[in-house]
């Protein structure tokens, strides 16, 4: 980035002001304005820097402004900037045979959208019209959307449809809900290794009989993100598969989160070494600009004409930033970066929590790593408050990290690091280092 600027707090209050005046806040509030970033650096209205270890709500996953995607946007600007989506368009159909080309087994029809929800509801389409059935099997702790049908497959705390006082349930499509593969806190009260997967058995049981209009698909993250950072366990996704399979109902698997390096490979089933029916892709995918995907096998892939769409999905600006982004992380390997730095970081975290009073458990796959806090590693009591400070300090220091929110059935007392792809070893030093010194401060107040 340019020069540090001096620090512009009239600045910082005046954009504080207005957008308290006129942004509807509907997602937190930080009260921090960022006008500036590049790669994992950002700095706020007042002209502090940041190291950012979240990509940007886990979007920019090659880092702010990337030079390529930012050449390939301004080039597809200087060619033709929107297509209708009735009209073929060059850079959709390339990014289209481009995911089909990457996504793993026979997964290779694209439906696109422009959010993480559209594109869950899209699956959600191309699964009912494939089956006749209408209900989904989604996870305790599931994140999948907050659209009226993708806000009935995440976890919506009873109190927020109580308490909107507003019907809201009326809108809630009534999904099989079954218990979510969360090891550190089994919802069964089970061990793992001596479970046999007993959650995944839950699975079988809603297909069998927990739907009332026959049932159209089984709903997964492969690693819950909003719901704790939790990893399913080795030999989980597989016994889910099977069981879908057997079921005649197809695995959709949300990566909205996972995929294009978070987890490692370039999707996040591959971890598992699943072929899924269906993969969701968003966040990330655009380079930063909105869009999202289904990616579907032939069987998965009937719609009828005009029955979904978005008249947006598909835009050649956001597809050409997607193709570069693409090409980037193949050339670069940015998937073994991915394993290998957060190989590195989960390293750090590890020597970390042989001293520290609040490291509970360390999840991670490739740079999608989540700490959870506790106040005691014997009864695993939650340490929100004390997360809710870590976090501060962490701001305080100049380091971006995350926080599982406590809303939609997550844990508030975990916290996430999710760095760009491309990161280099220097800077997941400095991000180690810069949380070491920010939970030193915070466990010397306990
Ligand atoms: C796993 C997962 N699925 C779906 C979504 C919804 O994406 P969007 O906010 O773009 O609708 C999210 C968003 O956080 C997510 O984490």
């Amino acid at each position: 980035m340019a020069e540090q600027p001096q620090a512009d707090t009239d600045r910082a209050r005046r954009l504080r002001e207005e957008s308290d005046a006129h942004v509807l806040k509907c997602m937190g509030d930080v009260d921090l304005g960022l006008i500036e970033g590049e790669g994992t650096r950002v700095r706020d209205a007042a002209g502090k820097e940041y190291v950012d270890a979240i990509s940007a709500e886990w979007v920019l996953n090659l880092g702010f402004r990337n030079p390529e995607v930012k050449q390939a946007i301004v080039a597809q600007l200087d060619t033709i900037d929107y297509v209708s989506p009735v009209f073929e368009s060059a850079p959709r159909t390339e990014l289209a045979s481009r995911l089909a080309e990457l996504a793993p087994g026979r997964l290779s029809k694209v439906l696109f959208a422009l959010s993480g929800a559209g594109a869950v509801e899209g699956a959600l389409h191309l699964a009912m019209r494939a089956t006749g059935g209408t209900d989904f099997v989604c996870l305790d702790a599931a994140f999948h959307g907050r659209t009226f049908a993708t806000i009935g497959l995440t976890y919506v705390d009873p109190g927020m449809v109580e308490g909107s006082n507003k019907g809201l349930d009326r809108y809630l499509p009534r999904q099989m809900r079954v218990p979510s593969y969360y090891c550190y806190r089994c919802p069964l009260g089970l061990e793992p290794g001596s479970c046999d997967l007993a959650c995944a058995e839950y699975v079988d049981f809603a297909l069998q009989k927990g739907h009332t209009n026959g049932p159209a698909g089984v709903i997964v993250e492969t690693f819950q993100a909003n719901g704790g950072m939790v990893p399913a366990p080795d030999g989980y996704l597989e016994r889910v598969h099977e069981i879908a399979k057997d079921h005649e109902v197809p695995l959709i698997v949300d990566e909205v989160q996972g995929a294009l390096c978070r987890c490692g490979p370039m999707f996040a089933s591959e971890v598992a070494g699943i072929e899924p029916e269906m993969i969701v892709l968003g966040k990330a995918l655009g380079g930063g600009l909105p869009l999202s995907a289904t990616i579907a096998t032939e069987e998965y892939s009937e719609l009828l004409p005009w029955e979904y769409g978005f008249t947006q999905a598909g835009n050649p600006v956001a597809c050409a930033a997607a193709l570069a982004m693409l090409e980037v992380m193949v050339r670069d390997d940015l998937p073994g970066n991915s394993e290998r730095m957060g190989g590195l970081l989960v390293e750090r975290l590890r020597e970390l929590e042989k001293d520290s009073k609040l490291i509970g458990d360390i999840r991670a796959q490739g740079l999608m790593i989540g700490v959870e806090l506790v106040r005691d590693r014997e009864t695993k009591e939650q340490a929100f408050a004390e997360t809710d400070a870590l976090m501060a300090a962490c701001l305080e220091n100049g380091l971006m990290i995350g926080k599982s929110g406590p809303v939609f059935g997550a844990n508030g007392n975990v916290v996430k690091f999710k760095p760009a792809v491309n990161v280099g070893e220097d800077e997941i030093v400095e991000i180690a280092d810069l949380f070491a010194k920010s939970l030193a401060e915070v466990e010397a107040t306990l």
